[in-house]
């Protein structure tokens, strides 16, 4: 029988020993490419051969399963009514990144970098590479979404790999096995490729399976460009960004746009191997630059 998903601590709750974990995963899933242990083929030097799933910890195959199992249409609708009118608390942009970094606190202290740590790596690199300020800003704030710990959600609510819900699941989503136990999987409606959905329908018509990007959005996507949305809003839909998959829902806009949630992603994920950014002397510019363009306080 399982537990009740009512405990921080259940394992139902919580299956990934911290949120990075899954981020930890999605290194191995995609090797950094400029990584001198990598080769030609995405192999890392020692391991014979790229094998995923045998290779992938318990605790994240329970995350995926969980996950997998559990993101729904009737949950994804439920989920956004529950926190989409933005009425659960009011805070700032700063406060929000201090209440992420006491709710990760628990953290393995030698695998696990602060949040905020990523935030600015992931900022800076953007920075570095001459990239508008928009885009320094979005690489600051990405993961603030991560928030809806906060209010106890399950990590399989919070992080993981997006996708659309309402339509066949993709085989190219990461161990796409566990969807047999979704129970969408018995609706005929939400089993062809289109489903409940128009081809080329557009992004923005399809309710995607719920975490810390869609959350983010509705909160902070107001207030940014067009592309700095896009990344916020699908920066962990990599069976599209990374997989191919999905161009039959998209538009031309979501074309467009997922050229930036690309060239988003290694800044996001092949950041973290940096030397820790002096925060004292950065700190001044990040708070001008959201200052720019986020209000003193906002609705989440
Ligand atoms: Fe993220
Ligand atoms: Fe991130």
């Amino acid at each position: 029988m399982e537990r009740s998903p009512d405990h921080g601590s259940s394992p139902e709750q919580a299956p990934l020993s911290s949120l990075d974990e899954w981020e930890e995963d999605l290194r191995r899933r995609y090797p950094d490419p400029g990584s001198p242990d990598v080769d030609a083929n995405g192999t890392v030097e020692g391991e014979p051969f790229r094998n995923y799933e045998e290779g992938t910890r318990d605790g994240v195959r329970e995350f995926y399963r969980l996950n997998h199992r559990r993101q729904t249409v009737e949950f994804a609708r439920a989920v956004r009514k529950k926190y989409l009118p933005l009425r659960t608390r009011r805070m700032g942009l700063w406060e929000a990144v201090n209440e992420l970094e006491k709710l990760v606190d628990d953290s393995d202290p030698d695998t696990d970098v602060p949040q905020i740590i990523h935030a600015v790596q992931t900022a800076e690199s953007i920075r570095a590479d001459g990239h508008p300020d928009w885009f320094v800003l979005t690489g600051l704030i990405h993961d603030l979404g991560k928030v809806l710990c906060l209010w106890d959600e399950p990590q399989w609510a919070v992080v993981g790999d997006t996708f659309p819900v309402g339509c066949a699941f993709s085989d190219k989503i990461v161990l796409s096995e566990f969807f047999a136990e979704n129970p969408d999987t018995q609706s005929p409606e939400y089993q062809t490729p289109c489903g409940i959905y128009e081809p080329g329908c557009g992004l923005d018509n399809v309710l995607m399976s719920w975490g810390h990007d869609e959350y983010l959005y509705h909160v902070l996507g107001q207030h940014l460009p067009v592309e700095a949305q896009y990344v916020i809003r699908y920066h962990s839909f990599y069976p599209a960004h990374r997989e191919g998959e999905y161009g039959h829902l998209m538009n031309e806009t979501d074309r467009e746009m997922f050229a930036w949630v690309r060239a988003f992603n290694p800044y996001d994920l092949y950041t973290k191997h940096e030397a820790a950014p002096d925060m004292g002397r950065l700190l001044p510019y990040y708070e001008d630059l959201a200052a720019k363009y986020f209000p003193d306080t906002l609705q989440w």
